[in-house]
């Protein structure tokens, strides 16, 4: 199966990256959004990364050539051609069902859907469509124009010959694609969740403070961040909300939420999006480590 036609569900922080790679790699795009004014903010996110794109020479094409291969939609019924769907709206399994059983009607049948989630089962998602054998998860990384990996994820019900349209399709986005099966956390966050909840623990029992700490995965590991400044760029509430996936899905201690981090939650630090978390941000190019 050939993929020309790509709809992009949600043109928020993941969904207009998703859009921009799609574009940059020479597909038709429609983004679907709930209100225009969501379209452009997100496009206009997009023609400010081709500019930079472009300044630095790593694109062929203008940044207008791209651009044109994009349309933006507040209609359902404009992605019924689309060959792929891939869903990037907010992290909330009620609104995404209501999302892909309205578009199962819509969609042509051979199409497929892929969703974008970090924590919800996509097994759960299929139950919404009536095409399980044409259902997969695709799991970009933040930011998605810069980032290479892309996680491919089958369930149980996946033909095999859409799980590898799939795999081709993340190659012909420029991404690196790996296989996993829908477990939660699939493989990236199955492994760095316990360990960005460990570094928290360790810091709470005293075996350093979160600078040393940070220093020491960065230049002991080759890291090129510590956990804290990790956990801050990624957000403390998305990751409180994530163990609470994990340990709800494995009831292991390892995926449970120390009280530190439950603790920056209540207290609205969010890491680097809300100016504090386990660093203060007052002065952005110079975080200084909060007394926790
Ligand atoms: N932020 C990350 O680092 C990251 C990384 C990997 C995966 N994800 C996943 O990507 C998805 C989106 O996350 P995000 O960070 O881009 O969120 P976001 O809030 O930036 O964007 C979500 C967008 O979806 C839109 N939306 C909501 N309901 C919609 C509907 N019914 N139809 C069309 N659009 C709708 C919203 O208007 C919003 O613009 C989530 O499932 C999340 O788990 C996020």
């Amino acid at each position: 199966m050939e993929i020309k036609k790509v709809g992009v569900l949600g043109c928020g922080l993941m969904g207009s990256g998703i859009a921009q790679v799609a574009a940059m790699a020479g597909f038709d795009v429609t983004s679907l959004e709930v209100e225009q004014k969501f379209l452009d903010k997100g496009f206009a996110g997009i023609e400010k990364s081709l500019a930079k794109f472009a300044e630095k020479g790593t694109i062929k094409e203008t940044p207008q050539a791209i651009r044109a291969r994009l349309k933006g939609t507040t209609k359902k019924e404009d992605l019924a051609d689309c060959d792929i769907i891939v869903e990037a709206v907010i992290e909330n399994v009620e609104e995404k069902k209501k999302m892909y059983s309205a578009l199962d009607a819509i969609v042509k049948k051979e199409a497929i859907f892929a969703s974008n989630t970090s924590s919800i089962s996509i097994t759960e998602l299929l139950t919404a469509a009536k095409r399980p054998e044409r259902f997969i998860g695709l799991h970009f990384f933040n930011p998605v124009p810069l980032m290479k990996l892309v996680e491919v994820v089958r369930t149980i019900a996946t033909a095999d010959e859409v799980y590898e349209t799939a795999y081709e399709f993340g190659k012909n986005l420029g991404k690196v694609p790996v296989r996993t099966s829908d477990k939660t956390g699939f493989i990236v966050n199955r492994l760095l969740v316990p360990y960005m909840l460990d570094a928290i623990r360790a810091y709470e029992e005293g075996v350093g403070s979160i600078e040393d700490i940070d220093q020491a995965m960065k230049l002991g590991c080759g890291y090129p961040m510590g956990p804290f400044t990790l956990l801050d760029f990624v957000g403390l509430d998305t990751t409180y909300y994530i163990t609470h996936v994990m340990y709800d899905e494995f009831k292991e201690r390892r995926f449970a939420s120390p009280p530190l981090l439950k603790r920056l939650v209540m207290a609205g630090w969010y890491g680097r999006k809300s100016g504090r978390g386990f660093y203060d941000y007052a002065d952005p190019a110079n975080p200084k480590p909060n007394k926790l």
